[in-house]
């Protein structure tokens, strides 16, 4: 049985994350999460007080900036030994990473240390430009998407079920739908479905029938 790459592109709160780490775990496969590692470099740039206008002032955190992955039971994300995996979802970070995300010099760094993880295959990444950038020899792209009621309602489930209160739906409708459209119409790798992807909609599919899903495709390329 033959080890494939798997990519996962899709908008803000489509299932991505969750759907790649439980379909990871049940086909023995790496996760890879590309969106942690743009939060993480953006987590440093705020840390940092970094004009993202300045191209030398990126270059130079970049430069000094070691971002880690420790994949595992826990998925740890680290910069430079700092533990920053819950940091890492503020919202001061969300709220900044499509503008960083869109700079050419972090792309070109991220993108390459991507390639270096899933080299030995059997790997699955998610993000915004796997299928097409990163990983366009990937054996099954996905394209995993839902309504934007669907997302914005998921991410706000997740936040109230982590004791925070002070976004409403609608706020995070409205937030959600800036960050699509910075990522959709930004000039580098911007998102955008592959011709030759799956396109799945699990707007009304529970998380477990959307790993299902993935799973099957993957069954089905590794012969
Ligand atoms: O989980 P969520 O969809 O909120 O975002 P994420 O996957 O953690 O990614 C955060 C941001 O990183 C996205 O909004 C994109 O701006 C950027 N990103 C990207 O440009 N390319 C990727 N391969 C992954 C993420
Ligand atoms: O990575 P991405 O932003 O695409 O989404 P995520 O962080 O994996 O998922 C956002 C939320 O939606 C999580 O709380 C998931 O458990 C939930 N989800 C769901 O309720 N039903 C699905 N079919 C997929 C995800």
């Amino acid at each position: 049985m033959k080890k494939i790459s798997v990519a996962i592109d899709g908008p803000a709160g489509a299932g991505k994350s969750s759907v790649a780490k439980l379909a990871a775990k049940r086909v023995g496969y790496l996760y890879i999460d590309t969106g942690a590692m743009y939060r993480a470099i953006t987590w440093q740039m705020l840390r940092k007080k970094t004009d993202i206008q300045d191209e030398g002032a990126v270059r130079r955190l970049l430069d000094t900036t070691d971002v880690v992955l420790e994949t595992g039971n826990a998925d740890r994300v680290f910069v430079n030994a700092a533990d920053v995996t819950d940091a890492i979802r503020e919202p001061e970070v969300t709220g900044q990473v499509s503008a960083v995300a869109a700079l050419a010099a972090v792309r070109q760094k991220l993108v390459q240390l991507q390639q270096q993880m899933a080299a030995a295959g059997g790997v699955i990444l998610d993000g915004r430009d796997i299928g097409t950038v990163v990983l366009p020899q990937a054996e099954l792209k996905v394209f995993l998407t839902a309504s934007i009621a669907s997302r914005a309602r998921r991410r706000w489930l997740e936040m109230k079920e982590r004791g925070r209160k002070t976004t409403t739906l609608a706020d995070m409708e409205r937030d959600i739908a800036v960050r699509d459209r910075m990522d959709s119409e930004r000039e580098i790798s911007p998102l955008r479905e592959a011709e030759d992807a799956v396109h799945v909609d699990n707007s009304d599919m529970t998380l477990e029938e959307t790993a299902d899903v993935i799973c099957r495709l993957i069954a089905e390329r590794e012969v």
